[in-house]
């Protein structure tokens, strides 16, 4: 016997991936709906061979169903995230509105499995950021190793991190680009996004970090360790999918760069690219549909005591989104629901 299982966001592009990935890795389904807003009733999404005619949230009755993976965006879940968790349907959900609640659990599963335990206070478990996800599967496995103190970490990340729309203001600006008359004003981004980069994703805080930056810090202190340290600068790059990071970590103990590169080829979700050789690293457009974690430019940092830099690149609408979601929709059936 499979579960009965519900995709809130079917029709946006991390519903999409959490459908595709659901049927790739045969999760073990009795039963599927697809669900988005009024405006997309009936039109079709597909899962594996079959395709999906999308019902309305609104009106959906998730009493009987067993875990809904959400991905509407915080205003959306406030709403019906409750009112699935009280008929009883598990909430996975990847909106920041419950990442920081401390009684919902806040899961990586390469990093904190057991945390899924913590489910059934609110039948709700929170996703992290894209950027987060990512980055806390390569650190994990070094923390372990050589405790991190700090973290300085700089982002690319892909405009698919802002929804169809974000995808859309890149495609369309970069045709306006060269089509007189098709023009295209910034109105998802902040700035200019084709051809530019923008230091700024999501709202500025009072300490003039942005609220991407601040997510990044608590995130990892809950996922990974409170004691370890971040800072942290993201930037919208005109990439369609892949984010990338620029990491600098700091350990408590002397780790070689060697031994770094042989803990991450070992570690789980990771891919090691990293030869020291014109093109011998991974790249946004390489890590599209995969599901790994790809660690490349792993050295030394001379400047302080016991560093290292990396650079890391990932799927954000996978590892980054739906993927995670599915790992911990794999993690719950295993430790608790044990089903299929
Ligand atoms: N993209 C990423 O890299 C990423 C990573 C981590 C987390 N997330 C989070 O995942 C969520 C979805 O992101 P996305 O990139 O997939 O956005 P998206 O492409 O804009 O899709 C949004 C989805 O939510 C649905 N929706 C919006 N408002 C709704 C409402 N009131 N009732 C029912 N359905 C509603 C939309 O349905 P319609 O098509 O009917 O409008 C659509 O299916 C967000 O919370 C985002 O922060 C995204």
């Amino acid at each position: 016997m499979g579960y009965r299982i519900v995709v809130a966001g079917a029709t946006g592009n991390v519903g999409r991936e959490m459908l595709n990935i659901l049927a790739e890795r045969q999760f073990p389904v009795d039963e599927i709906v697809a669900l988005a807003s009024r405006r997309s009733l009936g039109s079709e999404c597909s899962f594996g061979d079959k395709t999906l005619k999308t019902k309305d949230l609104d009106t959906f009755d998730f009493e009987g169903w067993d875990i809904a993976l959400f991905a509407i965006g915080s205003e959306a879940t406030k709403k019906y995230a409750p009112k699935a968790a009280k008929a009883g349907c598990i909430v996975i959900d990847n909106s920041s509105l419950y990442r920081y609640d401390p009684e919902i659990p806040l899961v990586v599963p390469e990093v904190n499995p057991e945390a899924v335990d913590g489910y059934a206070k609110k039948n709700i478990i929170a996703n992290p950021n894209c950027s987060t996800a990512q980055m806390v599967v390569a650190l994990k496995p070094l923390h372990d190793r050589a405790r991190i103190k700090r973290v300085v970490v700089s982002t690319y990340q892909s405009v698919s991190g802002a929804g169809k729309e974000g995808m859309d203001e890149l495609w369309d600006q970069t045709k306006g680009m060269y089509v007189p008359g098709q023009e295209k004003a910034p109105s998802k981004f902040q700035r200019q996004i084709a051809f530019n980069v923008i230091p700024q994703i999501d709202v500025f805080m009072e300490d003039g970090t942005t609220k991407e930056e601040w997510k990044m810090v608590v995130e990892t202190k809950k996922i990974v360790d409170p004691s370890i340290k971040v800072t942290a600068t993201c930037v919208r790059v005109p990439v369609f999918v892949g984010h990338s990071e620029a990491i600098n970590i700091e350990f408590e103990e002397f780790l070689d760069e060697d031994e770094a590169r042989d803990i991450l080829r070992e570690a789980p979700g990771i891919l090691v690219v990293d030869k020291r050789e014109d093109g011998g690293y991974t790249t946004p457009v390489e890590c599209v549909g995969d599901y790994a974690t790809f660690i490349s430019r792993i050295r030394q940092d001379s400047t302080i005591e016991n560093g290292l830099n990396l650079w890391c690149v990932s799927d954000n609408l996978r590892k980054g989104a739906a993927l995670n979601a599915v790992q911990i929709a794999e993690t719950l059936g295993k430790r608790v629901l044990k089903k299929g």
